[in-house]
């Protein structure tokens, strides 16, 4: 029998869910460098161009159709137009791959946290990250040994995450994200107060926020900037479809949308100040230029902010506390996320519970991630998955699903009417252009860009066999899987009107 769509308990739930989702990793060791390597100060100007062209017209399109479909992701494209419920899957497929690596660098962080008291990392952090913690093999080839030290936390951050997947989107979701979000802002608040106050702290920000005007006027900064925005949102995989679809009927989408957006991004540029207060303190202490102490990704979290919090003269262990709390709970709230999107649309398609469904997906993604990334071979596989899974599945994802809605069955006009009915702000014919002409646009330059890349250069100089499979294999085999499972015909989907009270 079928349960009743389950439901956010308020707006605010809905949006501290959203923004959970939206603040990850991303805007914690992404954001900053890319800021500070695209032009500084100047950098926000194609920021919030990127923010206000594509970034939020694209959380309004994804919030409404959710909203107006009222399923997960294949289930609300099906219903938009039948062949395009392959979108859907591709997105499903794609969100199954992130998630398998995402809970690894959470748990990781939770490990860090941990390690931050003693400062276990000894004075060699890095040689600690890679031969101690991780023991990554000397290349990229057959897993040969799983490593404990990860195994085991790894395992405690499915546990967690199975628990909120089984308790639902409002006792568990909701909830999670209520305690989390709240928290997450005070302890990253009192990081960044605290970094604040290190000698150097000025330095750093100064390198962070120097505007560089000549980036204005560089195709690549503009890229830079999309690609962060497009990222950042997490908008192209579903989520935010299937986050909207537990929305009440009448629900404020543009409105929704906009503090979402704009949330994100002002936890964006707390970062940049925390993050770079504290490498203009390595830089000052250790009389290196910011230059070359800045960085990002793994780099930054398990190398340098180790480094950093060595040497710090005071509160040390405080320090590293909240930076890896913030982590984790950063990148918590969006795996929940990502995993919701996998859960609802197997539960739509096999017209399963929500308890089977959490507990029969939940397992086999945390089955897959436990077998893969504790192990000698973990980073390189999820290094070579979240390059290509990011270039070649979302944003190409996203450049897709902009391109069929907008041009291919042309439902932009259903959508904007239907946003009206129950949005505070209007939108208006701008908001067409940007989602039919901008966002294809900049999309599909950026793809071309990428792919060119890839073509004169192996990533990483990773061997070519390694990139045909945890790289291109995985992203290929996911818009493959996409197509074919949405080729299986569907009898028991509900129609949209059993499901939706009209409109
Ligand atoms: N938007 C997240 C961030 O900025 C990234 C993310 C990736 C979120 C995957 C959900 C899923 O870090
Ligand atoms: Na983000």
């Amino acid at each position: 029998a079928q349960e009743h769509r389950e439901q956010w308990g308020s707006r605010t739930g809905f949006l501290l869910a959203a923004i959970g989702s939206a603040v990850g990793l991303g805007n914690i060791w992404r954001f900053p460098y890319i800021a500070y390597e695209n032009g500084g100060g100047a950098f926000l100007v194609p920021y919030l161009v990127a923010l206000l062209t594509a970034g939020i017209p694209l959380l309004i399109m994804e919030y409404t159709i959710g909203h107006r479909f009222r399923g997960s992701a294949p289930a609300s494209f099906r219903r938009l137009s039948r062949p395009t419920e392959a979108l859907g899957w591709w997105q499903v497929a794609i969100s199954f791959v992130i998630a398998v690596y995402y809970g690894a660098i959470v748990a990781w962080g939770l490990c860090y946290a941990w390690f931050s008291l003693r400062q276990t990392w000894g004075d060699d952090p890095e040689a600690f990250l890679y031969e101690d913690f991780l023991q990554v093999a000397a290349a990229p080839g057959g897993i040969t040994n799983y490593v404990p030290g990860v195994l085991w936390p790894l395992v405690g951050v499915w546990v967690l995450v199975l628990i909120v997947m089984v308790l639902g989107v409002r006792r568990g979701i909701e909830w999670a994200n209520r305690i989390f979000i709240p928290l997450l802002a005070v302890l990253f608040t009192i990081l960044v107060v605290q970094a604040l106050f290190l000698e150097g702290a000025a330095v750093g920000l100064d390198a962070l926020f120097a505007p560089d005007w000549s980036a204005i006027t560089d195709g690549s900064v503009w890229v830079a900037a999309y690609g962060q925005i497009f990222f950042s949102l997490s908008i192209g995989f579903g989520i935010m479809i299937t986050y909207a679809s537990y929305l009440r009927r009448r629900s404020d989408l543009t409105g929704s949308a906009m503090v979402a957006g704009f949330a994100n991004s002002s936890f964006e540029i707390l970062a940049g100040i925390g993050v770079f207060a504290t490498l203009g303190f390595m830089a000052v202490a250790s009389g290196i230029p910011v230059d070359e102490v800045a960085t990002s990704g793994i780099g930054l979290a398990f190398v340098a902010f180790p480094q950093i919090i060595s040497s710090l003269p005071f509160g040390a262990g405080l320090f590293g506390v909240l930076f890896f709390v913030s982590l984790v709970i950063a990148g918590l709230t969006s795996l929940i996320s990502i995993v919701q999107v996998v859960v609802s649309a197997v539960q739509d398609r096999l017209g399963m519970r929500r308890v089977p469904a959490a507990l029969l997906v939940g397992g086999v993604i945390a089955a897959v991630s436990i077998a893969l990334f504790p192990t000698d071979q973990g980073i390189y596989l999820l290094d070579a998955a979240d390059h290509f899974i990011n270039q070649y599945g979302i944003v190409l994802a996203g450049l897709a699903s902009v391109i069929v809605v907008a041009w291919v069955v042309r439902r932009l006009p259903m959508l904007e009417a239907h946003a009206a009915k129950t949005s505070v702000v209007a939108l208006t014919w701008w908001w067409r252009i940007t989602l039919s002409v901008i966002t294809p646009v900049v999309l599909g330059f950026m793809m071309y860009d990428s792919l060119r890349a890839e073509l004169a250069q192996n990533y990483e100089d990773y061997p070519t066999w390694f990139l045909l499979t945890a790289g291109w294999g995985v992203a290929g085999a996911a818009l493959v899987l996409g197509i074919l499972i949405s080729l299986i015909p569907w009898k028991n989907l509900p129609s949209e009107a059993a499901d939706a009270d009209g409109d």
